[in-house]
């Protein structure tokens, strides 16, 4: 059975190949319709903002103000906002205001130690559950539904002082690389509206990118917060499996393995925040991760990969030319620092699709797009046909999806057995060969954004994303600057379970050493 699956990922691959080439010859560059960033404040990272807050130099509501502005100017175009509220996030950064304002030096250091993030204002992706705002997910059997509570991340963040301005947009259920629903529309690339912002977090992608957020709390089973990241220019890291809470968040689902598949976490201009910002995140749990016995950063060993070769190519998009350019860079500026480097065979991760694959096959409890206990085949037949025509209520890749995991057509038993030994065997020899020191590069996805309907071609590039889930491995995506056409490239950062601060670490690193997020457009800073 699986030459069934082999057969057809093979022609998807060919197609998705067609395609993309296609759309990058016959659809130009369009340049961001939408203003340049003008406001100085708007390009502190958080690390500044929250000491520039504890000198009493800006204020909360200040800095509101201005994200509210920016945001507003910015949404016209992307049309990344689902629900906003500004209103009470302005009365939240006075009191915030408050509390600073009428304390005494001594009573700062209190307030900061309680509250270590007071005053900064954040954007939520819609299906990670924040009180009294839309939780419709683009799916319309939610229609109008609001979320009754905060999240468990949602509240973390918000007893960290952290102020939450809007949900974002999310593709429907959150199962595609595109962020395009019948409830929402499209939302677009910051950096040329004819592309997508990806998915699922592509509402916060496209916030980041823009400018027009500190950060974003976004979440990834198979590249959610990793894809939007890079499409959009900007950082993303998926923690450690099981380290993040996914409490609260859409969907809920009781089979303990999802919350080590699914994870929350930020997405950000600037990769020095991810640790201040997943340190709030984890909790108690951060002292997993051992950030206070840091590792030198000579000591730190890269093994890096760029494409595969010989037969796992043909099943697999070649890795565009400037994204294999990006991590020979990076690599040789770790070589010229004197770490060890030494090249990774990309072919072990041959069968990572089918690995991903069976395990989210074998998931029990996700909830159905078209609302039903377990769909009728013909009626996701008859939703997928509607919906190449634009005419189904549903998101095309939602059903194909949907399709894909209930009925497990392409695999037999022994088969997906196969999948899960070879995934553990994967596991144990990545862990044992990154050990405390070790990280591995290798592209995110193997081209830049793609434009949009064509996002169902491109979920042949899944498989080094959610190989990751599936196998609980931080993964960080470092944005690399911009390809030939203009548009955002990178790679991610992988490290074994709980090593997530040496890809925090590299992270910081490459940004220091390339440059990091680059603006769509040139600042117009007036002072
Ligand atoms: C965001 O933009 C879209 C499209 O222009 C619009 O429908 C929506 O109301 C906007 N939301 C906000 C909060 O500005
Ligand atoms: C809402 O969330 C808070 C914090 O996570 C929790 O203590 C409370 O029980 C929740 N309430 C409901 C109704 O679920």
């Amino acid at each position: 059975m699986i030459h069934v699956i082999r057969t057809f990922f093979a022609i998807g691959n060919a197609l998705c190949f067609i395609v993309n080439t296609l759309v990058n010859l016959l659809l130009p560059r369009q340049k961001p319709n939408y203003p340049a960033i003008q406001d100085a404040l708007l390009l502190k990272s958080v690390g500044e903002l929250v000491v520039e807050l504890r000198q009493k130099k800006v204020t909360s509501h200040k800095l509101v103000q201005a994200y509210i502005k920016r945001i507003q100017e910015v949404n016209a175009s992307l049309n990344a906002v689902v629900e906003d509220r500004f209103e009470q996030a302005l009365k939240e950064a006075q009191h915030a205001d408050g509390l600073i304002a009428k304390a005494s030096n001594e009573q700062l250091v209190a307030l900061f130690a309680r509250y270590p993030l007071l005053g900064i204002p954040f954007t939520v992706k819609e299906s990670a559950g924040l009180k009294g705002l839309s939780f419709v997910v683009g799916n319309i059997y939610r229609k109008d539904l609001k979320c009754d509570n905060d999240s468990e991340m949602v509240e973390r963040l918000r007893s960290a002082g952290c102020i939450p301005l809007l949900v974002s947009a999310n593709p429907e259920f959150c199962m595609s690389y595109e962020t395009n629903t019948k409830m929402n529309g499209k939302c677009r690339n910051p950096y040329d509206p004819n592309r997508v912002s990806g998915g699922s977090s592509g509402g916060e992608g496209a916030l980041n990118g823009a400018g027009a957020t500190p950060f974003g709390l976004g979440s990834d089973i198979g590249g959610s917060i990793r894809l939007p990241a890079m499409f959009c220019g900007v950082f993303g890291h998926k923690a450690t499996g099981g380290l993040l809470s996914i409490k609260g968040n859409f969907p809920f689902v009781d089979d303990p393995i999802f919350s080590q598949y699914l994870t929350t976490g930020p997405i950000t201009r600037f990769a020095k925040d991810l640790p201040i910002l997943l340190q709030v995140m984890a909790g108690e749990d951060i002292e997993k991760l051992k950030f206070h016995e840091p590792v030198p950063l000579k000591d730190i060993k890269i093994y890096y990969a760029s494409s595969f070769s010989g037969c796992a190519a043909l099943m697999h998009q070649p890795t565009d030319f400037d994204i294999k350019l990006a991590i020979t860079r990076a690599v040789k500026c770790f070589q010229k620092g004197g770490l060890k480097t030494e090249e990774f065979n990309l072919d072990k991760f041959a069968h990572a699709r089918e690995i991903g694959l069976r395990a989210l096959s074998d998931l029990h409890g996700i909830p159905s797009v078209t609302n039903q206990g377990k769909p009728k085949i013909s009626k996701l037949i008859g939703e997928l046909v509607l919906s190449l025509f634009g005419l189904s209520v549903h998101n095309r890749d939602a059903v194909f999806m949907e399709w894909m995991r209930t009925e497990r057509i392409y695999f037999s038993n022994e088969e997906a057995e196969g999948f899960r030994v070879e995934g553990e065997a994967l596991k144990k020899e990545l862990v044992k060969m990154l050990g405390e020191n070790g990280v591995l590069f290798l592209p995110t996805f193997p081209t830049s954004a793609f434009a949009f309907n064509t996002a169902t071609l491109n979920l042949v590039g899944v498989d080094l994303m959610l190989l990751f889930n599936i196998l609980g491995l931080p993964a960080t995506h470092v944005t690399m600057g911009l390809d030939h056409r203009g548009l955002p490239i990178g790679f991610q950062v992988v490290a074994a379970p709980y090593q997530d601060k040496l890809c925090l670490q590299i992270a910081a690193e490459l940004e220091g050493a390339f440059g990091g997020w680059v603006p769509p457009l040139p600042h117009e800073i007036k002072s």
